[in-house]
């Protein structure tokens, strides 16, 4: 049986494409529901074109009470019967409330070689520690914001002139190749990190 997963985006939505591109008959999961808090999400459209389930929540109704959202989000979910949900580039902080019961069964892709540069503007903090090498993390969902045990990284070289844009292009471009390679070995039971 395929792991039914759910995969949640806030913006473009390209990690997401990436993720439902690989998922071809031979994949251990398939995609089943792309979720957003924000309606106007490009990976809202894009999933809508590609046939998949959409769900949109917006948080801002829900001000501060995100147990009140991540409720909204969790009665929406409920009839899909997911196994797994792959956030990818979800800009929402999710509590303990949601991710608990997600426990080993939820990961993140996060542009920065974890447990370096947690939360945001992890591309412009890497270059101005004048870190030889940065990339993006595959990790498991805890409580705590971007940590979890790793699941799979990819590294990228820093250049002399490089801007924060044009890192975060060529991080991109690894994450494309490292969470559909990590989804693809987690869904099938393995859990050995993988480093690209
Ligand atoms: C990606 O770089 C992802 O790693 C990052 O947002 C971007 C989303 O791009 N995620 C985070 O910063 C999570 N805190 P995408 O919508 O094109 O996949």
């Amino acid at each position: 049986m395929k792991k039914r997963v759910g995969i949640f985006v806030s913006g473009g939505g390209s990690n997401m494409r990436a993720l439902v591109e690989d998922m071809d008959a031979r994949h251990p999961a398939e995609p089943v529901v792309v979720v957003s808090n924000n309606s106007d999400a490009g990976g809202i459209a894009w999933a809508r074109d590609a046939g998949l389930a959409t769900v949109v929540v917006d948080h801002r109704p829900y001000g501060r009470d995100r147990s009140a959202f991540e409720g909204a989000i969790s009665n929406a979910l409920a009839p899909f019967e997911l196994d797994m949900i792959c956030l990818a580039g979800f800009m929402r902080v999710l509590t303990a409330g949601f991710v608990t019961p997600w426990r080993e069964r939820m990961l993140n892709i996060h542009p920065s070689l974890l447990p370096k540069y947690r939360g945001l503007h992890t591309h412009a903090r890497a270059l101005e520690a004048g870190d030889a090498e940065h990339g993006c993390t595959v990790h498991l969902v805890t409580p705590e914001l971007d940590e979890g045990p790793v699941l799979g990284q990819a590294r990228v070289p820093l250049q002399a002139d490089d801007t924060p844009e044009e890192l975060a292009a060529r991080v991109l471009v690894q994450e494309h190749r490292l969470y559909p390679a990590v989804l693809r070995r987690f869904a099938s039971g393995d859990r050995r990190p993988l480093m690209l």
